[in-house]
């Protein structure tokens, strides 16, 4: 989802130069300065002054880049009206990328929302100017504090860094930060167990049960994220995921005339891998093996695993199971060695893809009065109104009803 966000695939640096970027060396602060820190920045000038209007706290030097550098904004449109940005942030994922005038710092980062829009934000960040002194102090899978200006770019909400600070936290204050999925760990896995005992199959449900009590399964399963950002990126988002088409599958499996208990196995097993290929800590990083060998490949292996300790399991059960996981992006474009060879193994591609889409589009910001968003993953305007016909502008047709149209 990051690949177009490169310097090269666009994205260029200020022309501006000569920073007054403080070369100082950086005071960690303790979260317990955050809340007097965020009362000391609303009063902090933007001015070179400002600086030292931020010196109480410990003995940090703040971090800044001139407010204004000329020549940045000619590719950007404002969006939100260019407002502005500060406060705690969780850094999602860091890396620093070759522009026009040198290295620049590229960040996702994490805010806490107020009440009542969703309490976690995530938002890509980009500081052009004096990276090489910050790039060493801030991590991934830290807090820091950061200011700057809401731009739209490339139809995507960014923010355009003036001043970053690092700061110390507890793993406590940090887990604050993470996303978590609507279902509970214990109740998720019940209902899981529930769907996995009601099928009739005995080689199927002794495979299904026998995975779910696998030390493995039973360890990552409920927490693990369903992807490192798209979709169900959230501790326990593969449960979720996984139950949300297992509810589907329990109901179309009578509409479309399919193998409930097959379809039920598949939907489980689709992505059980990742519960190897994505980390549940903070940050939601890849593992080494999950870059090495993939979340099917893993998921093809554990499922094997279980099999082989089931007596006299049969082997063509064992295939069509790891079909489902092999099978389950529906194309081989994405990633799929084989495509679906079964009607329920094309139902699995296609509520998985379901689920997936839905969420993702969930998740994109309004950029505008209008409740307008883009979804850069598809290249598609998402009106965050959509689904509630109470919040549009009703105009009878015949009576200039274009209007609600009109922008
Ligand atoms: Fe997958
Ligand atoms: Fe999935």
């Amino acid at each position: 989802m990051t690949g177009g966000d490169s310097p090269a695939s666009g994205e260029n640096a200020p022309s501006g130069s000569g920073s007054p970027f403080d070369p100082g060396p950086v005071a960690v602060l303790n979260i317990n300065y955050i809340e007097r820190w965020k009362s000391l920045s609303r009063e902090a000038p933007r001015s070179g002054a400002g600086r030292e209007g931020l010196a109480p706290v410990g003995q940090r030097k703040t971090l800044l880049i001139p407010a204004g550098l000329p020549g940045r904004e000619k590719r950007m449109v404002a969006g939100s009206g260019g407002k502005s940005v500060k406060g705690v942030a969780f850094v999602k994922t860091k890396s620093v990328q070759e522009a026009k005038n040198g290295p620049a710092l590229f960040l996702d980062l994490v805010f806490r929302n107020d009440p009542p829009g969703p309490s976690l934000r995530e938002i890509p960040a980009r500081l052009w100017e004096g990276v090489d002194r910050v790039s060493d102090q801030v991590e991934s899978g830290t807090l820091i504090y950061a200011e700057g200006q809401e731009i739209v770019f490339n139809g995507e909400n960014q923010i355009r860094l003036s001043r970053i600070q690092p700061l110390k936290a507890t793993p406590e204050e940090i887990r604050e930060y993470i996303p978590r999925a609507a279902v509970s760990a214990t109740n998720g896995m019940e209902r899981l167990r529930e769907y996995l005992a009601s099928l009739e199959d005995p080689c199927l449900r002794a495979v299904g049960l026998g995975l779910l009590d696998d030390p493995e399964v039973r360890q990552a399963f409920p927490v693990a994220p369903a992807a490192k950002k798209n979709h169900h990126a959230s501790l326990g988002g593969l449960l979720e995921h996984t139950l949300e088409i297992m509810e589907m599958g329990h109901r179309i499996a009578p509409v479309l005339g399919l193998n409930r208990d097959l379809l039920l196995l598949g939907l489980f097993l689709h992505d059980i891998g990742k519960c190897w290929e994505i980390s549940s800590r903070p940050g939601f990083s890849y593992t080494d093996e999950g870059r090495l060998v993939g979340h099917m490949y893993l998921g093809c292996e554990k499922v094997a695993q279980v099999a082989r300790q089931i007596e006299g399991f049969p082997e063509t059960y064992l295939r069509v199971l790891q079909h489902f996981i092999l099978s389950h992006h529906g194309e081989m474009a994405y990633g799929s060695p084989v495509l679906p060879s079964t009607p329920e193994a094309m139902a699995v591609h296609f509520l998985d893809n379901l689920s997936g889409q839905v969420n993702a589009m969930r998740k994109v910001q309004p950029q505008d009065k209008d409740q307008w968003g883009f979804e850069k993953n598809r290249g598609a305007y998402i009106w965050k109104k959509g689904s509630d016909p109470s919040a549009w502008e009703h105009t009878p047709l015949g009576e200039g009803g274009r209007k609600v149209f009109d922008r």
